[in-house]
């Protein structure tokens, strides 16, 4: 096992090889969830989840996949915690880690947040979504999904449409397609295109339809109404004739294209019904991925002897 690190803080900071890995212990562990076996291979462990967002698809997948992997498992709910009366971030860890947790798996408003906690606590820290920043498991979901119906990674042409600006799960999708060889098309309005897209590895469609024609893999983003200080498009009605993926867009595509969003979807926004309930769409098996991906992360990171573990 190659895997060194005790926390997954993001996909960028890890190769290839980390992620081909991380793969094929997906594998193994999906096989045990279809089968609904158990694994005892956490027994006596404790995952704590600490959300400041709202989430259902990965908190409650984190708790399947720890449950899974017979560990106990301990949801924070951080209106009713010690934190509304001002405690600050390192000490609910520390107090968290003094109680005997041995992984907290975190999301957070503010990119970065995690990194604090695996630099003041010795115990696994998994980035659950930070920010505008990283989203790591969706990012690993979203590869082992391709994988598995593309039976390939390298060589495919992976399209990200719609609010990449705010969308932590565009760049951990970035990092991981490009290190394994895949080439990356955004699409979306200027205004939800980020600057730093340059320093990417990813070729920026302005006209979706163009990039439809290309891909073999669409990846649909939700439209992040919540992030948005301002208005970065004039109106709905807008985004929608020009960014919503339609069946006539999807006549536009290769006809085994395949169709992937991340959740929640904002039906009749980004994406119509028709469309995400079309057999090319794999939203489903993303969510049952999901839970594979996150017994393969806990098991890895659990299996890291802690003297020479390093954060990612
Ligand atoms: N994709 C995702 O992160 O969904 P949740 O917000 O429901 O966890």
């Amino acid at each position: 096992m190659s895997l060194k690190f005790k926390d997954l803080l993001g996909l960028e900071h890890l190769d290839k090889k980390n992620l081909q890995e991380i793969l094929n212990f997906v594998k193994t562990f999906k096989g045990l969830f279809k089968k609904s076996d158990k694994a005892s291979v956490l027994r006596g462990k404790t995952v704590v989840t600490l959300f400041y967002e709202p989430s259902t698809r990965t908190r409650t997948s984190f708790e399947i996949a720890a449950k899974r992997l017979s560990a106990d498992v301990i949801n924070i709910s951080v209106n009713s915690s010690s934190i509304v009366k001002g405690e600050s971030l390192i000490d609910t860890g520390k107090t968290l880690e003094a109680m005997g947790a041995d992984y907290i798996i975190i999301r957070h408003v503010s990119a970065g947040t995690p990194d604090i906690l695996a630099k003041n606590l010795g115990i696994s820290i998994i980035n659950a979504g930070d920010g505008f920043h990283e989203h790591p498991t969706q990012g690993l979901l979203d590869l082992y999904t391709i994988y598995e119906r593309k039976k390939r990674i390298e060589g495919l042409k992976v399209l990200l449409i719609g609010d990449i600006l705010h969308s932590r799960v565009a760049k951990s999708n970035i990092w991981a397609l490009t290190k394994m060889g895949a080439e990356v098309l955004v699409s979306g309005p200027s205004t939800l295109i980020p600057r730093s897209i340059e320093n990417l590895d990813v070729k920026v469609y302005y006209n979706l339809d163009e990039a439809v024609r290309e891909a073999d893999v669409l990846n649909v983003l939700r439209v992040q109404f919540e992030r948005q200080q301002e208005n970065l498009f004039p109106s709905i009605r807008e985004y929608v004739s020009l960014y919503q993926l339609t069946k006539e867009k999807l006549a536009m595509a290769k006809s085994e294209v395949l169709i992937m969003h991340p959740g929640p979807m904002n039906r009749g926004i980004e994406i119509t019904s028709e469309v995400a309930d079309t057999p090319n769409a794999a939203i489903n098996e993303q969510i049952v991925n999901g839970i594979a991906v996150r017994m393969a992360v806990l098991y890895l990171l659990g299996a890291v002897k802690r003297g020479n573990a390093s954060s990612n």
